[in-house]
């Protein structure tokens, strides 16, 4: 299919999306995110797909939710789902996403950037949450992400201010996992993806769901969740497979099994 407003690929069992608005620095407007959501959600659907990595270009991997296009609605417009329906989706995947972030992360980028798995950084990379200079706030889930991810102060400081935070403060925050040339930018998402493809599904999909319900769950809550998850693992042929063969001394076969 061709899309106007993405690029997509498949390699070695990993899904990728590229944001390609180069006109509107990857602006998220309706129907960028909704070819987004759609091939998001064709790959999570497809299990010969085990990592999904998204990007933008060298200059952005997107500046925000579209501004010009959001200006003249209203609440009900908003409310209602508007311009950006469905993108709720992206948050129910259960195949790991990576974030290729260079250069402008802002606004609903961030928070795209954010609903990811793993974001791998640029050393261009900038991430704010400018909408309080438009007189808006977070919307696409920046308010409850961001403090999660790096803390109340600075959060709290980047939203209500709108101050960008570089790739290495990123970094230092625990916003991204690693920062990287710019230039090694696709080579490194492409590995980390690849390396995850790799894994048994069942385990990958297990640890992406506890992972998600330590955001989510107390403590209590979420240990009670893993327990159960952990044993389950022992329900599959995967697990006697990786076992097995690092008693044997040789590389695990998987099976999705
Ligand atoms: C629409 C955008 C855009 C955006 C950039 N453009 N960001 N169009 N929506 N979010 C367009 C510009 O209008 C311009 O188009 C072209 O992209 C290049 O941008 P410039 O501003 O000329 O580039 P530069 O001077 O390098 O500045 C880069 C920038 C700036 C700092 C990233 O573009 C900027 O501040 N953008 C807005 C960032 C922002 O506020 N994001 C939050 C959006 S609100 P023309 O046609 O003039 O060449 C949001 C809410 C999410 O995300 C929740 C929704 C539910």
């Amino acid at each position: 299919t061709e899309y106007t407003s993405i690029v997509t690929d498949v390699q070695n069992r990993v899904g990728y999306i590229t944001l390609n608005r180069p006109e509107a620095l990857n602006a998220l407007n309706s129907e960028l995110l909704t070819e987004l959501v759609e091939v998001a959600l064709r790959f999570d659907a497809d299990t010969e797909i085990g990592a999904i990595v998204i990007t933008g270009s060298e200059r952005a991997f997107a500046a925000g939710a579209d501004i010009k296009q959001m200006a003249e609605l209203g609440f009900s417009d908003m409310y209602l789902g508007g311009p950006f329906p469905g993108w709720q989706g992206f948050e129910r995947m259960r195949t790991p996403v990576i974030a290729a972030v260079a250069g402008f992360a802002l606004g609903g980028g961030c928070e795209l950037a954010m609903m990811c798995d793993i974001i791998i950084a640029a050393d261009t990379a900038k991430f704010g949450q400018p909408e309080i200079n438009l007189g808006v706030i977070p919307g696409f889930g920046g308010s409850q992400r961001l403090p999660r991810a790096i803390g109340k102060a600075k959060a709290a400081e980047m939203v209500l201010t709108g101050r960008m935070i570089g790739a290495e403060e990123a970094e230092r925050s625990g916003l991204v996992s690693r920062v990287v040339p710019a230039a090694d930018l696709l080579d490194e998402a492409r590995k980390t993806a690849e390396t995850i493809a790799s894994k048994s599904l069942l385990a990958v999909y297990a640890a992406k769901d506890a992972l998600q319900a330590a955001q989510e769950m107390p403590l209590s809550e979420g240990l009670r969740f893993e327990r159960h998850a952990f044993a389950a693992a022992f329900a599959t042929e995967d697990q006697k497979e990786g076992m097995r063969a690092f008693a044997e001394k040789r590389e695990p076969h998987f099976k999705n099994r």
